[in-house]
């Protein structure tokens, strides 16, 4: 049996009890053993979550139980999460972490951290989508000529609105708040870090590059106007948030922004929470990856299949990227213009 402590029991953590409870059947057959939630970690005790697991308001009592054989690591933010993060693993956990803006700045260190204890981020990037496991390894036989593509949900929920029903902007960001999508700070999702964050992972993992947010060119949706968006539809495009990567030669491009995008071209069609992001290796051609980008379900699902993983082997996965660049040491972010 496998134990497993949630350092933050939010929506995503939430629904990561719940499908293991749910799918043990299917689960324990494909980990080789059951998998089950031994203590979960919030803020508010007096929350009614409706989990039959033991919570607590004290992450020690999670990071110090020698029961525990994998954290899971939802709470959100960079540094006090950095800090457990860094814990679990020296104290020979395996970590689990949906934590985007974690990776966007500390996955070098964790990794260096980490050896070969298992340490998983499928959640990270693009919600319910195998974004991870198809780059780190379906593509690991390729040269990554481009990434590109939708990948935050909020923003895309948000210009759907928008542009199907006219919806005022703080009405929908609201609502993506309440169907939980949008992050702690939404600012983080309209504002195109949220994005730039799960680009960087991806641009680790092709091309090994170490860069953090500061170093590319970030810009988000909250200057698109309700204007913009009728003239673009009024002309045959849609608008939509994307995070691009663009191997030229020995740079590597990143970038996020909103484009304009014709509308009979795939990525234009994708719609709502959905992302959708296409993958350009050498030798494989265009590749493109659609689903879910957020929500609890979803989320957890990503987070779930690592943990299962995590379960069979016992072991890390080789870590494509992090520690060691498909590219060699070759390539180079190109500077912001
Ligand atoms: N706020 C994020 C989004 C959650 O909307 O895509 C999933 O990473």
């Amino acid at each position: 049996m496998i134990k497993v402590g949630i350092i933050g029991v939010g929506t995503v953590g939430t629904s990561v009890a719940n499908i293991l409870k749910d799918n043990a059947d299917v689960i324990s057959a494909r980990a080789g053993r059951d998998i089950v939630v031994k203590s979960g970690v919030v803020k508010n005790l007096a929350k009614d979550r409706g989990l039959d697991i033991t919570l607590t308001d004290n992450v020690d009592d999670i990071l110090n139980d020698d029961e525990i054989d994998v954290v899971v690591e939802l709470m959100g933010g960079v540094e006090e999460p950095f800090d457990v993060v860094k814990r679990a693993l020296k104290s020979g956990k395996a970590v689990v972490t949906a934590n985007k803006a974690l990776l966007a700045y500390h996955r070098y260190e964790l990794q260096e951290i980490a050896q070969d204890l298992p340490f998983e981020y499928e959640a990270s990037v693009a919600g319910g989508i195998p974004i991870i496991n198809a780059l780190r390894d379906g593509l690991s036989a390729n040269h990554i000529e481009s990434m590109m593509g939708i990948m935050n949900g909020t923003c895309n929920y948000m210009m759907t609105k928008m542009t199907n029903e006219g919806v005022d902007y703080d009405a929908i960001l609201k609502e993506s708040q309440d169907l939980g999508y949008a992050e702690a700070d939404p600012s983080f999702d309209v504002g195109g870090y949220d994005a730039a964050h799960k680009l960087l992972i991806l641009a680790s993992i092709a091309y090994g590059i170490d860069a953090k947010p500061e170093d590319i060119l970030i810009e988000g949706i909250e200057n698109v106007t309700q204007d913009d968006i009728s003239f673009a539809k009024e002309f045959g495009y849609a608008i939509k948030l994307l995070g691009i990567a663009k191997k030229t030669g020995s740079e590597v491009e990143l970038r996020v922004h909103a484009c304009l995008i014709k509308k009979d071209e795939m990525i234009a069609k994708i719609d709502g929470v959905m992302n959708g992001i296409s993958v350009v290796g050498d030798k494989v051609g265009e590749t493109l990856y659609y689903g879910p980008g957020a929500g609890g379900d979803a989320t957890a699902s990503a987070v779930v299949a690592n943990i299962i993983d995590i379960a069979r082997s016992g072991k890390s996965t080789p870590m494509l990227g992090f520690d060691r660049p498909m590219e060699g040491d070759t390539l180079t972010l190109k500077p912001v213009e």
